[in-house]
């Protein structure tokens, strides 16, 4: 049965958002819509809810009849000794924004709904995941692949919306739709900034004052790097500029800073680059990762 979100101490509901925790209701929400042909989109997430998430269901609004969005922290996705716990958990606060931001239905499942006793089947897709994210964050896209193909095959949307800020997320999600024939169009959205540049993402909470006036120093490395390389400069001196500049902004790390093809991530030759390409880039400020990436050409 559909209910709505209430908050956790007495008062009215913050929201008359109806919420279904099973596939079952899930299913029964979904049926009438169904009947009466509308298109459904559907936003994953884990919660945490910002700006950025809300862009992809004002999408998912105008690309469809109804829009479903998930709230799931997936274990699977995180690793060993990263932030699974502490992740920060508020779903009165997300299904309020959520519902402003025009969602219809909250799909919010209990995690044996997501993986039931005996759960024994992993979706991993090669190629695309084979560095960067993948390299340092070791079965994190097996365990995101694995969420999404069950969130697309209990919701059936007509289309999911991803959000470009996490681009190897987001074409490994088109890879495994394409490979395995799950009937959804994949829409890309483009990444909220805060007014400095810097890529709105529910880690940003985690940073000290400090740490927060460094960070925008990825998005400015980027935007030069990609200036440099549409200007004919070599993408191999831009790459390493680019991660010398965070290093001298005050970024404790840089995981990667790479030029890649813009939908299988592959290497590109050295020297100038004629077609389109994205640059990504990860750098760490004490404990947190900061992930971005900006288009060159195209
Ligand atoms: O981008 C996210 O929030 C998550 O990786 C996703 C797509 C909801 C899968 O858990």
């Amino acid at each position: 049965m559909a209910g709505t979100i209430r908050p956790r101490t007495g008062g009215c509901s913050l929201t008359a958002l109806s919420i279904v925790r099973n596939r079952r209701d899930l299913r029964a929400a979904l049926a009438p819509w169904r009947a009466a042909h509308a298109s459904v989109g559907l936003v994953p997430t884990m919660g945490a809810l910002h700006e950025g998430h809300l862009s992809l269901v004002r999408l998912a609004r105008s690309r469809s009849d109804k829009v479903v969005a998930s709230l799931f922290v997936n274990p699977a996705q995180f690793g060993p000794g990263e932030d699974f716990s502490t992740y920060p958990r508020d779903e009165a606060r997300d299904g309020a924004l959520l519902e402003g931001a025009g969602c219809d239905l909250l799909y919010a499942p209990a995690p044996g709904e997501i993986y039931p006793p005996g759960f024994a089947t992993t979706v991993s897709v090669a190629g695309v995941t084979a560095d960067m994210e993948g390299a340092m964050r070791p079965g994190h896209f097996a365990g995101v692949a694995t969420v999404v193909a069950k969130l697309l095959i209990q919701a059936k949307p007509d289309v999911a919306v991803f959000g470009e800020k996490d681009y190897q997320q987001l074409q490994t999600i088109r890879r495994l739709a394409l490979d395995l024939d799950l009937p959804v169009e994949i829409i890309a959205a483009p990444i909220v900034r805060d007014a400095d540049g810097l890529a709105l993402s529910s880690r940003n909470a985690y940073l000290t004052p400090d740490q927060r006036a460094v960070a925008p120093a990825l998005h400015q490395a980027l935007l030069r790097a990609a200036a440099a390389i549409k200007g004919g400069g070599r993408a191999e001196d831009a790459q390493a500029t680019g991660g010398a500049a965070l290093l001298t902004a005050g970024f404790d790390a840089v995981d990667y800073f790479e030029l890649r093809a813009p939908d299988d991530l592959g290497r590109l030759g050295p020297g100038p680059v004629a077609a389109p390409a994205r640059l990504l880039a990860a750098a760490r400020l004490g404990r947190t990762r900061l992930l971005d990436n900006v288009a060159v050409g195209g």
